[in-house]
């Protein structure tokens, strides 16, 4: 019985061991830990960067693609946004649909379902169409399609709003001249 006891006691004793002071000298070292301040001068947590803390009541909530058509766009397309929309465009929407929206990204040729045409170009339906307003391209951003996935986590409502602006007024902009091909 005795020895029993004592197999037990040692089969506990780890579960003790971390009480010993000496348990957690590996722990505290002089290594930086997970937000601490690495001055000394200056201790204390350092403030977290912005936008890193999800803080509720900023998103915008958007029930579904109609309710988004409905959506006003509220930043003005002047050059400062198209520029943004410009650099967001080329690193969120390039892989799929292509530098100049074609839908012919490298990304898009592997998927089962093609890219649509955000361009000019575009020959499914016309950008112009009361149908296709800005709303409904934030909308598409915001929740996804069947194949594309939503943006609302990577993209502010406002950066949303400055890829539209960039989309509208740049890769959606016929040159003069250009007569869309008949859709049969
Ligand atoms: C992983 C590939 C992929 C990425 C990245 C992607 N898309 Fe898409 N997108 C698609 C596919 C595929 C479709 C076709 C429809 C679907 O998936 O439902 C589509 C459709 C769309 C449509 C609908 C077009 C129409 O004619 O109805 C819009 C608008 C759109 N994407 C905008 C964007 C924007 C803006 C970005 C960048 C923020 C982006 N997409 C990033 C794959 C992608």
């Amino acid at each position: 019985m005795k020895k029993l006891s004592l197999a037990v006691l040692l089969l506990l004793s780890p579960c003790f061991a971390q009480a010993w002071p000496w348990s957690r000298d590996m722990a505290n070292q002089i290594s930086i830990k997970p937000q601490e301040s690495p001055d000394p001068a200056n201790p204390g947590m350092y403030p977290f960067p912005s936008r890193s803390v999800p803080v509720p009541g900023t998103t915008v909530f958007v029930e579904d693609l109609d309710a988004a058509k409905k959506m006003a766009n509220p930043v003005v397309a002047d050059a400062k946004s198209i520029q943004k929309g410009k650099h967001l465009f080329e690193i969120y929407c390039t892989p799929c649909h292509g530098f100049k929206g074609y839908g012919d990204g490298l990304v898009g040729k592997k998927l089962i379902m093609q890219p649509f045409n955000l361009s000019y170009t575009n020959t499914m339906h016309s950008w112009q169409s009361p149908d296709y307003p800005d709303g409904y391209i934030f909308g598409y951003m915001t929740l996804g399609g069947a194949v594309m996935p939503s943006y609302a986590n990577d993209l502010s409502p406002t950066e949303r709003w400055n890829v539209v602006n960039y989309v509208r007024k740049v890769l959606q902009k016929a040159p003069a001249g250009y007569v869309a091909p008949q859709s049969n």
